[in-house]
């Protein structure tokens, strides 16, 4: 799910603006989830008695589907009461909110602005799951509230209203001690009009500032306590939203809030306040940080999909992910450091724990996983340490053993996946050092880390990741190359592969070349029922993370299969009709691939292979009607790097030609921030 929040404090702003600020705010958060959304904004609306502006209780508006039909449904209730969208209001809140359904099918009063009551004295949009949802509900129940929808959230203004009926201090800290699971909370509420609060847990938050040039700040005193705790700024406004993007528009300067933190907005300040101390009195501080990311990146450019776009950025994302932190040049033999070529700056103070390690786990979720996959065999070589796979799902069903001399590593696009997340403080908890690749600054699995390494690819919108994997695997590969540094006898075969590395980028931007011819083969497969991938080695990987896209995207059954256990059962599955397309680019595997094809030729497969330019025993295959995709060469541990591509491609052009929605495949979300 997604949340969007506005507040203003003497900045003059129309009606149009605050609608406009939240509904853009949504669409940049869509890919979180887009089974249904919802606002809740103050309205003013004019006397018939006295024609003085009243303010009424908050609009909330609701709808199935896309944002776009939420914003229709909402100038249509602006049209039909004839609220004037230029009226200007010196302070203003509105919160907003796009669905991803976990507890409670997507409909109108299961969408989020919840109120507490039908005059909307508590309004929350919340992102994540309260767990003990079921026990607070049978509580409030015995309490005589009758609950509206079947969501989680509903417990949570209804639980504010029942403490401040008898609480009227402290009330969204009381209400959140009785709260367990993850949570990113907004409410307002007609009892405090003009003020927003906001608290998190688990689950992502960040604070977008904006200030009136030449402000006048006087110190801040919170609603309940005369305490001087935070400066006041005169003229501001406040944008709160589950990441960057709805914010970038309006303002860089960011606080990124932590768990347990209760951010207040009131008279043009804010005061942060955190429950899991011992003095939730005390405001703490937050460091303001800049954002580095400009409003390019989230958008198209000249793409017609934000998957398109990313997958052509590669050439450029790789560059970015290796910047300053590999010397492509070999140093000449002497020079002291010859065998630095790769610094990664997060490893630096744990490097020597790494290396003496007793075992690395990698563990992650859906694509980060294949890009684990692909890079593991290039941890064992280096680092010469058993290194074991989790997802991340399985890890913590079995709670799996951990020891204080293990070293585990946590990768994620997002930073916030929470299977990801759940087993990283499970790790943590056991003494294991926890190392994080993620390519969100200040994301929940970046702070609570150790160490680690930020893959740096610029942001990643459509859902189905692409240029996060490719990052994924060079940073893995780097954290390799480097944790061998010390190693002689390696030293031959990390310098072809820092080499290789250099020429990477080049070589991408070779295979975008097969665009058009990767149109085609999908103008060819598009109708298929099914469609299989066949590798092995480093490239076991490459067919999961190439099902996995055409899966998740195009809507085709598909299955990445490890072609040594073909004979095992997939076999069955293969005749004239079944497409199957086979990675067999050089490296030590080449052999036994060339036997797999044989194989399946021997079944009249329809066979489209993958493999190197110029590659001559390839030529007798396509004699025999086999297709060729032909990529340039690298580095045995790099080719899945390159092979990816054209499978990313083809999955692109079979969502196109079939009219599903690329980047925001069915049923799916960016970032699962639920369990
Ligand atoms: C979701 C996304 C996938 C992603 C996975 C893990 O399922 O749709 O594209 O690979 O989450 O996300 P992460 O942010 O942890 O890499």
């Amino acid at each position: 799910c997604g949340i969007v929040g506005y507040y203003t404090y003497n900045v003059r702003k129309d009606l149009q603006f605050v609608l406009d600020c939240l509904f853009n705010g949504l669409k940049r958060l869509e890919y979180r989830g887009y089974d249904s959304a919802g606002v809740a904004f103050d309205v003013d609306v004019i006397s018939e008695e006295n024609g003085v502006f009243e303010s009424t209780g908050p609009l909330i508006v609701k709808e199935v589907g896309k944002v776009d039909a939420l914003e229709r449904m909402t100038y249509d209730i602006v049209a039909r009461d004839q609220l004037d969208l230029k009226r200007q209001f010196r302070s203003q809140v509105g919160i907003a909110h796009t669905r991803w359904a976990t507890h409670g099918p997507p409909s109108a009063v299961n969408s989020h602005p919840i109120p507490s009551d039908p005059e909307g004295q508590f309004v929350v949009v919340h992102n994540g799951i309260i767990t003990n949802y079921n026990l607070l509900k049978a509580f409030l129940i015995k309490h005589g509230e009758v609950f509206n929808t079947e969501t989680d959230t509903e417990v949570i203004p209804k639980l504010c209203k029942f403490v401040y009926d008898r609480l009227a201090e402290k009330l969204v800290m009381e209400v959140l001690k009785k709260l367990e699971g993850a949570y990113a909370v907004l409410v307002k509420s007609t009892h405090y009009p003009g003020e927003l609060v906001a608290c998190k847990r688990g689950s992502p938050m960040i604070l977008g500032i904006k200030e009136e040039p030449g402000a006048r700040r006087t110190s801040f005193s919170r609603l309940h306590d005369a305490a001087d705790t935070k400066w006041r700024h005169e003229a501001i406004e406040c944008f709160i939203a589950s990441d960057a993007s709805a914010v970038i528009e309006h303002t860089k300067r960011v606080i990124v809030l932590e768990d347990n933190d209760v951010l207040h907005l009131c008279s043009g300040g804010y005061g942060i306040y955190n429950t899991g101390g011992d003095d939730v009195e005390e405001a703490v501080p937050r460091v303001l940080l800049t954002l580095q990311m400009e409003v390019e990146q989230i958008m198209k450019g000249g793409y017609d999909h934000f998957m398109q776009k990313e997958i052509h950025e590669q050439p450029e994302s790789l560059l970015q992910t290796m910047r300053g932190r590999v010397q492509f040049q070999r140093p000449a033999v002497g020079n002291p450091y010859l065998n630095q070529r790769i610094k990664l700056g997060g490893l630096a103070e744990h490097g020597a724990t790494i290396r003496r390690c007793r075992r690395i786990l990698l563990v992650a979720c859906g694509t980060s996983f294949h890009a684990c996959l692909a890079a593991r065999q290039t941890l064992e070589e280096m680092c010469e340490v058993p290194v074991s796979l989790e997802l991340a799902s399985d890890f913590l069903d079995r709670r799996g053993p951990i020891f204080r001399d293990d070293t585990c590593m946590f990768l994620s696009q997002s930073g916030e996946t929470a299977d990801t997340l759940r087993a990283l403080e499970y790790a943590k908890a056991h003494g294991a050092l926890c190392v994080g690749v993620t390519n969100t600054v200040g994301s929940a699995i970046s702070r609570m880390t150790h160490c680690g390494v930020h893959l740096n690819a610029g942001y990643e919108i459509g859902v189905a990741s692409t240029k996060a994997y490719t990052s994924q695997i060079i940073v893995i590969t780097m954290m390799a190359l480097q944790l061998a540094e010390d190693s002689i006898s390696k030293r031959e075969r990390r310098d072809t592969i820092i080499d290789e590395l250099g020429q990477l980028p080049g070589k991408v931007r070779r295979v975008l070349m097969l665009d058009s011819a990767m149109r085609e083969l999908a103008e060819q497969l598009r109708s298929v029922n099914s469609l299989l991938f066949f590798g092995r080695g480093y490239n076991y990987a490459t067919v999961l993370e190439a099902a996995l896209k055409v899966k998740e995207v195009a809507l085709i059954h598909s299955e990445g299969m490890l072609a040594g256990e073909m004979k095992h059962g997939p076999l069955a599955l293969v005749d004239k009709h079944m497409p199957i397309v086979v990675v067999a680019t050089r490296d030590g595997m080449l052999k036994k691939m060339e036997s797999v094809i044989q194989q399946l030729l021997a079944r009249s497969a329809q066979l489209y292979i993958l493999c190197n330019e110029n590659d001559e025993s390839m030529k007798q295959y396509e004699e025999k009607g086999c297709k060729l995709i032909q990529v340039p060469q690298t580095v045995d541990c790099l080719q899945p790097v390159i092979n990816i591509v054209p499978l990313q491609l083809l999955s692109y052009h079979l969502t196109v030609l079939r009219g599903f929605n690329v980047d925001q495949p069915r049923n799916l979300a960016k970032s699962v921030t639920v369990s």
